[in-house]
Formats: C-alpha cells, sequence, structure tokens
C-alpha cells in the first residue's frame, strides 16, 4: 500500500517558522481571520444575482467566446455568440454557483476541454453501457450514482468509509451537489460512477469507464471531475477553497513585497519520487532556496516545518512536484499570485490544458522533470531587471486561474457541462424506479408501490449509508484525540 496521498502536500494551519515578512500573514491568519472572512463573503458578493439592471436586456454582448478548435455539439461548445450583456466579473460572480449555461460559456470558454474530448472518445468506441457501471472492478473508493430532475441519488458507494476515502467523497459529492441545487436549467438524468483515487486505472490495459481527478494521456476512458479540493481539505488544513480566495484577497502582499525564494514542503515517499528528488537536490544550501522535505511520521518535523497555503502564497516562486500521481496542491498553487516553477506534469487534471509555458499569456515556468534547470532559470528571474518583467508571469496566472478558471463559480460550470456531456454519449435511458415489496392495500388486496432507486443525496448526507433500519442506529466517528 502507498501511503495515505493527502499528507504529501504542505498545507497546514500552524505555523512555527516565521520570517519578518510573514508577521502580517500570521497575524492576520490568527486574529482577524474569522471577521475578515464574514465580511468579505457578505460585502463583495452583494447585489442579486441576476439583477435586472445587468442581466436580460437584449444587447450585443461586450466580449463573444472565443473558443479554440472546432465547434463539439454537447456540453457547452454548441452555444454560440450570446445576446446577454453580461461579462463574468470575478469579484461579483466567482463565487456564482448556479450561472446559467450561456453565463457559463461566456464566462469560461476554455474550460470545457476534458469534456469534450471524453466524448469525443465515447463517439468513437462506442455509447457508455450500463455494465460499464458496475463497481466491482475497483475494490473501494468508488461510487455509482445518478442524476434524476437535478437531484442527486447515491446508488452504491462502494468501500468510502476509510480515513483516506471518506473525506474526499463527502466532499466530491458536496460539490456536485452544490452545483446541481444552483442550477437554474434543467439538466438531462444521468447514471454513472466516480473514484475518488489518486490513480483511477491501476494496472495496465486498464480502460473503466468513470469519473475521476486525475488522468495519464493515455487514459483516455475516463472522465475528469473537478477534484475534492475545490470543496475543502481540512485533513490537511484547507478548511474551504472559497474561504482561501477570500483571504488572499484581504491579505495577500503585492508581488514585489513577497520573500524572494522559492517555497516548497513536501515528504519524498511518493510515487513521482524522481521529481521531487530532483528539487531538493537543485535547490540545496541556495539562497533563494526555501524548499524542505517533511517526515510526516515526526511530529518535531512537522510541527517545525509546515507551512499554511497562505504561507505559501507570501513567496514569490512556488514549486510545483507531482505526487503518487497527480498533486492536489497545484489549484492552490495557483491562487497565489506567484510565479509557479513546474516539471511537466504527466498526471492531467481538468484545467492543466491552461498551464501556458511561454509567449504573452505565460503562466508559469516549466522546468525540466528532473529540475536541474532549477538554479539558472531562478537565478535569472531574481535579476532585478527581470523580476517586474517577471510579475506579468504571476498576474497571468491570477487573471487565468484564480480570477476565473479557477473560481468556484467555474467549478459548478463544469460540472453541469460535464453532466451534459456524458448524457449525450448515454447509451442508456438511466432506470429511476424500482418496486417495492407489495404491500396490503385498503381494498384487502396487495398493491406495490415504485420508489426510487438509491437514497437521495440529502439523506446520504447525514446516514452515509444507502439503507437504514427505522429507528436508525446512532452513527459513530471516531476521533482520535
Ligand atoms: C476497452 O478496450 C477494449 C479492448 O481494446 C475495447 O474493445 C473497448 O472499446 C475499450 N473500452 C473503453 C471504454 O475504452
Ligand atoms: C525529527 O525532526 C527533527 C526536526 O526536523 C529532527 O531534528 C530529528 O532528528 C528528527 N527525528 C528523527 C527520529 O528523525
Ligand atoms: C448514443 O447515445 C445517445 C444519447 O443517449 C443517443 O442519442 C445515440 O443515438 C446513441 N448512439 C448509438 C449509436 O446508440
Amino acid at each position: 500500500m502507498r501511503s495515505p496521498p493527502q499528507i504529501d502536500y504542505a498545507i497546514q494551519t500552524r505555523i512555527r517558522q516565521r520570517s519578518p515578512k510573514m508577521r502580517t500573514i500570521a497575524l492576520y491568519g490568527t486574529v482577524a481571520a474569522l471577521i475578515t472572512t464574514a465580511l468579505v463573503l457578505f460585502s463583495t458578493q452583494g447585489g442579486p444575482a441576476f439583477a435586472s439592471e445587468t442581466y436580460g436586456r437584449l444587447h450585443p454582448p461586450h466580449s463573444q467566446p472565443e473558443r479554440q478548435g472546432p465547434p463539439v455539439a454537447h456540453s457547452q461548445s454548441h452555444i454560440g455568440p450570446s445576446k446577454l450583456p453580461w461579462e463574468f466579473d470575478h469579484r461579483r460572480d466567482g463565487r456564482r454557483y448556479g450561472l446559467s449555461e450561456d453565463q457559463c460559456s461566456l464566462a469560461f470558454p476554455e474550460l470545457y476541454k476534458e469534456v469534450d474530448r471524453a466524448v469525443e472518445y465515447r463517439r468513437r468506441v462506442g455509447n457508455v453501457t450500463l455494465e460499464d457501471l458496475d463497481v466491482g472492478w475497483r475494490g473501494d473508493g468508488i461510487v455509482r450514482a445518478m442524476i434524476h430532475d437535478n437531484q442527486l441519488y447515491i446508488i452504491d458507494p462502494h468501500g468510502v468509509w476509510d480515513h483516506n476515502h471518506r473525506p474526499r467523497t463527502i466532499a466530491t459529492m458536496h460539490a456536485l451537489n452544490r452545483a446541481l441545487s444552483a442550477a437554474s436549467e434543467p439538466l438531462p438524468d444521468i447514471e454513472f460512477t466516480f473514484t475518488v483515487h489518486d490513480d483511477a486505472l491501476p494496472g495496465p490495459d486498464n480502460n473503466h469507464t468513470t469519473l475521476a481527478f486525475s488522468r495519464l494521456a493515455q487514459q483516455e476512458s475516463l472522465w475528469l471531475m473537478p477534484d475534492f479540493g475545490f470543496w475543502g481539505w481540512p485533513d490537511v488544513g484547507l478548511r474551504s477553497y472559497s474561504e482561501l480566495q477570500t483571504m488572499l484577497d484581504q491579505n495577500e502582499d503585492d508581488f514585489l513585497d513577497k520573500m524572494p525564494k522559492l517555497i516548497w514542503r513536501g515528504s519524498l515517499s511518493v510515487g513521482s519520487h524522481d521529481a521531487r528528488a530532483g528539487l531538493i537536490e537543485h535547490s540545496e544550501d541556495q539562497s533563494w532556496s526555501d524548499v524542505q522535505t517533511l517526515d510526516w511520521s515526526n511530529k518535531t518535523d512537522i510541527d517545525s516545518k509546515l507551512l499554511t497555503m497562505e504561507d505559501h502564497c507570501g513567496y514569490m516562486f512556488t514549486a510545483q512536484t507531482e505526487g503518487n500521481t497527480y498533486s492536489g496542491r497545484l489549484k492552490y498553487l495557483l491562487n497565489c499570485h506567484s510565479i509557479l516553477l513546474s516539471h511537466e506534469l504527466r498526471w492531467i487534471e481538468h484545467f492543466h490544458h491552461l498551464l501556458q509555458p511561454s509567449g504573452d499569456e505565460q503562466n508559469y515556468v516549466k522546468l525540466k522533470r528532473d529540475f536541474s534547470d532549477l538554479p539558472r532559470k531562478i537565478k535569472n528571474l531574481l535579476k532585478r531587471s527581470n523580476l517586474q518583467e517577471a510579475e506579468v508571469i504571476a498576474d497571468n496566472a491570477r487573471r487565468t486561474f484564480r480570477e476565473r478558471y479557477l473560481t468556484p463559480a467555474a467549478e459548478a460550470c463544469y460540472w453541469r457541462a460535464l453532466i451534459r456531456g456524458w448524457a449525450s454519449v448515454q447509451g442508456f435511458k438511466p432506470q429511476v424506479w424500482e418496486e417495492s415489496e407489495a404491500e396490503d392495500d385498503w381494498r384487502g388486496g396487495k398493491r406495490s408501490k415504485n420508489r426510487m432507486r438509491g437514497a437521495p443525496f440529502e439523506s446520504y448526507a447525514i446516514m452515509e449509508q444507502v439503507e437504514w433500519n427505522i429507528p436508525a442506529k446512532p452513527r459513530r466517528v471516531c476521533i482520535e484525540d
């Protein structure tokens, strides 16, 4: 067994190593966090979602969606230039989970590439079948679910109760349900499975069909869904994705005021050991480096070195490395107004195609997998004359990710596009009803009623079971102190 993946990622609430630069952040983090969160939530989100003065007048659009590649007739792509006089404003709309399909297209024209790809693949190999939905091929960490009338039903949660799968599963269901319950338009009925494993398709020639957080390029049968971290990752100190954005808006330093160093924390005991070991080797004893390994079995080590994600954003440069497979911290690091340095990533998440290593729109710095070009590139970036120019990379990243494609609003749009994309190649009609046992009716005869399959998410969220006796047994979650 590999070690539980969530412990690779150095995101924690404790702050031990404080530099003078970090003092403000620490102060805010500990004193003003709650107050600012509440204030910002309610003051920047103001205004009704579809204020009539900005929505509904048939003006020509301010900007038209520019979608690259040929038009594809599913997910969002079929929607041409919209007549809506509406533009996405991340301050106003970034946390609006219920944007319409038109608005999702206008706001995030490049978001749906992975949905389009998975649909194209299915068109090639044939529609999704009911047999594809069997969860038996995966030992645990997989859920069969259904959407009917915009409502989420859990049909078969399969081995999702351990410390690793449980938080991921719950987070994923809630995020999906948030996208569903915020939807203002009807969505097609679908039945599907999703897995919360880092590596969705272990073993060679495994081409099962399921929703997953990440895939390798050749794993074409997978459908990428937003990672559980878009909800929250409390087990490593990331209480809520949306809260992180709020905190950064409030507390983040100007780029040129940040610590001019490269930050990285992580364990070497992961699948992508080679990349991480390269980073350690090529940053050792460098004045520009704050790269440190963590030993998760050593509490003293963790207490002294772990940093929060906000702390990471206090540095000019952040390093990204793959972990056992993909690394869940990338979406957080891309929220920093900092320059991300990463080796070429083998594992794909739904937004990776938006990473640009060169050109006017460059939004990160690409390095060799062994990080051997790190010292040269970072010294170059750090030259006083280059630093202001390099800031453009951080600006581009913030504009593309934090302020657009990695907003909570975009996440919800993506979920709904995924549902529509899946439905377009679903080769069966989901069976919503099943017959219950016959009951006596008042005429003295027998009568069976239809009931819905599985458990509605509303009750699954509480019971974490699809069936339970009534009165229900109290459920215990053991928390060790
Ligand atoms: C899986 O691979 C088999 C054999 O190559 C192929 O017939 C089938 O279409 C593939 N299924 C999917 C979902 O990719
Ligand atoms: C635990 O971590 C501390 C701080 O990094 C270190 O000084 C100590 O040697 C470590 N102990 C073990 C047993 O590795
Ligand atoms: C595939 O599924 C779609 C959506 O249900 C349906 O419209 C289409 O006819 C199916 N194609 C085939 C070849 O069965």
